[in-house]
């Protein structure tokens, strides 16, 4: 065991107070890159550090969005020296068992993401550090809180950072009620951006790139302030019913893919299934920067191929795409209609590097629109006819995360507004804003195709 592990950490603004109160339930929000994460995970750490057989938990509402980004900043900007001395390691997980970072002094952190809760949530502990609070349920929060009793410490904590939303979020009510502690968290907490009374080189570089957003997003970002969305185009949306747990696709149901073409902006696939009685569910995603349409292609088929032939090696944990012997082929159903807009250069490329034909999106934005709403409206039982699995995002693109744009459709829908009629103060023109509406584009493509009348069947080339 490390006799004396070095911390450098000067916690200011909102994680000073964080580490000087101790109420039950925090929630640090602010605008992007204040230092809540390391703030939080900083106060997770000194206390497993400091006390022996501290169980913390970390998460986030999925497993993949923690690795990808909290997890590296404990790695890398919290624990480092920590790691590097040998006071703690990381454990991979077993089926019985979570993935964790372990302490030498038997205290140990346990990562995961609340789209596989029950294993995690099984024991309890004496912190609970969830990230990105906005993402997760009033419900999951009930439940992390049933689970703050393992009594090592003697005040249990629930610690949550946010980005803020919407003012009616459950997340800010549950604050404004007095329920959980607001600590409002600023650029000029974070040293890496600002020292000695004056912005850093980086300071100015990030603030920067927060000004080019635009609407609410800016206001939250940039700001810090928890505003509506003015004028939001799908008012019907609700994550909490259109956004649903990932569960396995029939294998008759329809297949439809929709693309959005983009370089700079992302280009998007969405792949849909169509259940029998005529639903539709987003149930992976394709969305980045930066790539040509022929590496696109090349992403969209390795996510639908499976390991259709084995080499007979332990299955689950060999690489079949990697492997000359596995044989890889279709694992789902091939779509009925590759629907794309209508960019003929970047269409006949993709259509080349699928070796499928394409059918031309209807592109009626307000015709598109409606077909889009009416399908968010809950029907005669309940439920709505579009759904967004949770999850179905492939890959997720880090510089449009780091850029604090969406990174899927799923983010886009809320900050997808009209646009301002210029000249008349409050009035709302009959279109969208052109801004971060890539995945809006391709699902209106997709209701279009379905509701507008006539459908189409793909060319197979080859
Ligand atoms: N107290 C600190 N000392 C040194 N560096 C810090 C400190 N706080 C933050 N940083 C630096 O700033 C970066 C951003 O911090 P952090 O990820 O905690 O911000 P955040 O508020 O959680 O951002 P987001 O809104 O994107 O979630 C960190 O990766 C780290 O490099
Ligand atoms: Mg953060």
């Amino acid at each position: 065991m490390a006799e004396a592990t070095v911390v450098t950490y000067e916690p200011r603004g909102a994680a000073r107070e964080l580490f000087q109160s101790d109420d039950l339930e925090v929630l640090l929000s602010g605008a992007a890159g204040t230092g809540k994460s390391v703030g939080a995970l900083m106060y997770l750490h000194l206390a497993c550090l400091s006390t022996p057989k501290v169980r913390a938990l970390v998460v986030r509402k999925t497993l993949a969005s923690l690795t990808a980004s909290t997890l590296v900043t404990f790695r890398e900007k919290v624990a480092k020296e920590a790691i590097e001395a040998g006071a703690l390691r990381f454990y991979g997980g077993s089926p019985q068992e979570p993935a964790s970072y372990k302490y030498a002094n038997g205290s140990v952190i346990v990562v995961g993401g609340l789209d596989r809760a029950s294993r995690l949530l099984s024991t309890e502990f004496d912190l609970v550090f969830v990230d990105e609070a906005i993402e997760v349920t009033e419900e999951d929060l009930d439940t992390i809180v049933s689970r703050l009793r393992n009594g090592v410490l003697s005040r249990q904590r629930l610690i949550m950072a946010t980005n803020p939303g919407s003012p009616t979020h459950h997340l800010k009510l549950r604050a404004d009620a007095g329920r959980c502690r607001m600590l409002y968290s600023k650029h000029e907490d974070n040293p890496r951006l600002y020292q000695d009374g004056e912005w850093t080189e980086y300071g100015q570089a990030y603030l920067a790139r927060l000004d080019s957003l635009t609407g609410a997003r800016y206001q939250r970002m940039r700001w810090g302030k928890w505003v509506a969305a003015e004028g939001i185009v799908y008012e019907g949306w609700d994550d909490g019913v259109h956004l649903v747990d990932p569960f396995p696709i029939p294998a008759e149901w329809t297949r439809w893919w929709t693309v959005d073409f983009g370089f700079t902006a992302p280009f998007v696939c969405q792949m849909w299934a169509e259940d029998g009685d005529g639903r539709l569910y987003l149930y992976r995603e394709h969305y980045r920067t930066r790539r040509l349409v022929e590496d696109h292609a090349k992403a969209i088929l390795r996510s639908v191929e499976v390991c259709v032939e084995h080499c007979g090696r332990n299955q689950r944990i060999h690489d079949h795409a990697a492997c000359e012997k596995c044989v890889m082929g279709w694992g789902e159903p091939k779509p009925r209609a590759v629907i794309v807009d209508h960019d003929a250069e970047d269409r006949a490329t993709l259509e080349r590097h699928l070796g499928m034909g394409t059918a031309a999106a209807r592109k009626g934005v307000s015709d598109g629109i409606q077909a889009v709403q009416s399908r968010l409206k809950a029907q005669g039982d309940g439920r709505p006819r579009l759904h967004i699995l949770r999850g179905a995002l492939v890959e997720r693109d880090q510089d449009l995360a780091d850029a604090k744009k969406p990174t899927c459709t799923a983010e886009e829908i809320n900050g997808y507004v009209w646009a301002v009629k210029p000249g008349n103060a409050g009035g709302l023109k009959e279109e969208p804003v052109k801004a971060d509406d890539h995945g809006m584009d391709a699902m209106r493509y997709m209701c279009a195709q379905l509701d507008l009348g006539g459908r189409t069947r793909v060319r197979w080339l080859g």
